[in-house]
């Protein structure tokens, strides 16, 4: 798939806090969203909450996971660490040939009974190169959005004060990845590398949600000091 390309844009998970701000986002954006769900209805339920937030215009759909995959090769992974191997592995046979899946997957210990300030160690190095393991041969995977939070997206329009790093191997995706990232109001986008950098973009996330527990607020992160071409931003 190439960068800047007319898209759907399929988000497994759709239906949580991080999938749907990233969805009202883009949907904002004039992007085309498919919102992919375990549950048909509940996608649908999600979708036209989304579209009633975003108005008229918005292009916006629900539908089970699997029919997502096959309607859509520019995919988002928002779901939970302990869904995440099982739910690929379930996918995999759908996932089309060439797409680019975009995972935002943290490792983070609560989603098997642990602290949400603590991470998992995870064989492959990070949940996004489990994922790379996990996909069709010839599907490329980048890692974003760990460190945006929920909350924020799901706010009004108001910008927000975070960058996103993406760590890809394949630099389509990572220039896909950072497309999108810079829609969304406020954020830049910074090519973190190889998609083995994931591993710490990630644990950045178990940082910040410690950090947002002590001082109660919703943190998130600003790289400073690259050259002006390193950031991409929207143009709010
Ligand atoms: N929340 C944040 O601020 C934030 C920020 C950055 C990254 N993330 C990461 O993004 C991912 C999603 O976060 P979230 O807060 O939206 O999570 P969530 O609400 O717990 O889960 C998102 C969706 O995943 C689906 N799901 C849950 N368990 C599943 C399973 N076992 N198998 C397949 N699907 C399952 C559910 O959708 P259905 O029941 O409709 O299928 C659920 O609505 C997590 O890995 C999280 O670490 C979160």
């Amino acid at each position: 798939m190439k960068a800047s390309m007319t898209r759907a844009i399929a988000i497994l998970g759709g239906t949580g806090p991080a999938g749907t701000g990233l969805a009202l986002r883009w949907a904002r954006a004039g992007e085309t969203i498919i919102i992919g769900s375990r549950d048909t209805a509940r996608a649908e339920q999600t979708a036209e909450a989304i579209r009633k937030r975003v108005g008229a215009n918005a292009q916006v759909s629900g539908m089970e996971n699997s029919a997502a995959c096959a309607a859509a090769d520019l995919l988002v992974l928002t779901v939970p660490f302990a869904g995440q191997a099982e739910l690929l592995k379930q996918l995999k046979p759908v996932i089309r040939a060439g797409s680019i899946l975009i995972d935002a997957t943290v490792p983070l210990a609560a989603s098997v009974g642990g602290r949400a300030s603590r991470t998992l160690g995870i064989w492959q190095g990070s949940a996004a190169q489990q994922t790379a393991e996990l996909v069709p041969k010839g599907v490329s995977v980048a890692a974003a959005f760990h460190n945006l939070s929920a909350e924020k997206l799901n706010g009004d329009d108001r910008d927000i004060d975070c960058d996103v790093i993406v760590c890809s191997d394949d630099q389509n995706a990572t220039q896909l990845a950072m497309e999108l990232a810079a829609k969304i109001s406020g954020v830049r986008a910074i090519d973190g590398g190889k998609l083995e950098n994931a591993r710490l973009v990630e644990q950045i996330t178990a940082l910040l949600i410690g950090l947002n527990i002590r001082h109660k607020g919703h943190g998130g992160i600003r790289i400073t000091g690259l050259p002006d071409g390193a950031y991409r931003m929207g143009n709010k």
